[in-house]
């Protein structure tokens, strides 16, 4: 990423106040992949988290945040899973119509969970067809480079918009054995250029690079038209999503090297829960004001 803030500024100005994906002023619709395609154009950074449900959901809308993403990691932050395999497509549709639920603005792009794509192109477009139309997802993202090409280029066909996943795809999780750092050494970084520039001629509009070398995905970030989308990935790509659990502080447990948390939201639910219980031990609550007589 090559631009600085006022690179930023001017560019956004020259194509319209209230364009800029974060921070503007507003357009009185959805954020849409169109929109994304201009911020590369335009050097203009942007902001991405999951959200797994209508309340979380409306709280990032409010707050700016121009894409959510229903993630698979619901799995392991929402559902109670170990990881994100066992996510079925019924659960995702349910999650996903619930964030578009809840947002007005947000581009909602929703996860194809494990095998509910991986089996031919028709299948792919089948289950993508269904998160746009019983859940109201305006874009749909799926794992892997070559492996998915053909799936990528019958949704983007179809006029589902792709966003693609590479380096650490958790899907794989079973296969990598374990969660680790992708594309270290010359082989792998170049299969995962290769798969970056694949997955870009068959349509994405996005890509998430998760856990590779800042050093790579500054590479992929240059060579694509399209936009990368860090996580684990350093800050040179243009987008940056953090799973919005680990962001808040929301988890228990090992935390990953590239999580930030800029809130303790556990710590202040839990006491919270305790500030009622114990007014409910102690005959406190409810006092008059939330009484009817
Ligand atoms: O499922 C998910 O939340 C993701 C992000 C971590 C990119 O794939």
């Amino acid at each position: 990423m090559s631009s600085n803030n006022s690179a930023q500024s001017s560019a956004a100005s020259a194509e319209g106040p209230g364009l800029t994906l974060y921070g503007g002023e507003g357009t009185g619709r959805r954020v849409t992949v169109r929109d994304l395609a201009r911020a590369k154009r335009a050097g203009e950074r942007w902001p991405m988290l999951t959200a797994y449900d209508a309340t979380i959901a409306s709280v990032f809308d409010d707050a700016g945040i121009p894409v959510l993403l229903v993630g698979d990691s619901a799995g392991n932050n929402h559902l109670g899973y170990e990881n994100t395999v066992p996510v079925t497509l019924d659960q995702l549709v349910m999650l996903t119509g619930a964030v578009v639920r809840g947002t007005k603005r947000a581009l909602i792009v929703a996860d194809l969970p494990f095998g509910s794509y991986q089996e031919s192109p028709e299948q792919a477009l089948r289950n993508g067809v269904r998160l746009l139309k019983e859940a109201g997802a305006g874009a749909v993202k799926l794992e892997g480079g070559q492996r998915s090409a053909r799936q990528v280029e019958a949704l983007v066909a179809a006029g589902v918009p792709v966003m693609a996943h590479l380096g650490l795809t958790p899907q794989s999780v079973h296969a990598f054995g374990g969660y680790r750092v992708q594309g270290r050494d010359a082989e792998s970084a170049e299969q995962l250029i290769a798969d970056a520039k694949t997955m870009q001629a068959a349509g994405a509009f996005a890509l998430v690079l998760e856990c590779v070398p800042e050093e790579l995905a500054a590479r992929v970030t240059d060579l694509l038209e399209i936009p990368t989308v860090g996580i684990g990935a350093g800050v040179q790509c243009d987008a940056q999503v953090l799973v919005w659990t680990d962001m808040a502080g929301m988890n228990t447990g090992h935390t990953a090297k590239f999580v930030k948390q800029y809130a303790d939201l556990r710590a202040a639910l839990g006491d919270a829960a305790k500030a009622f219980a114990g007014e409910v031990v102690g005959g406190v609550y409810p006092g008059p004001e939330h009484t009817f007589h």
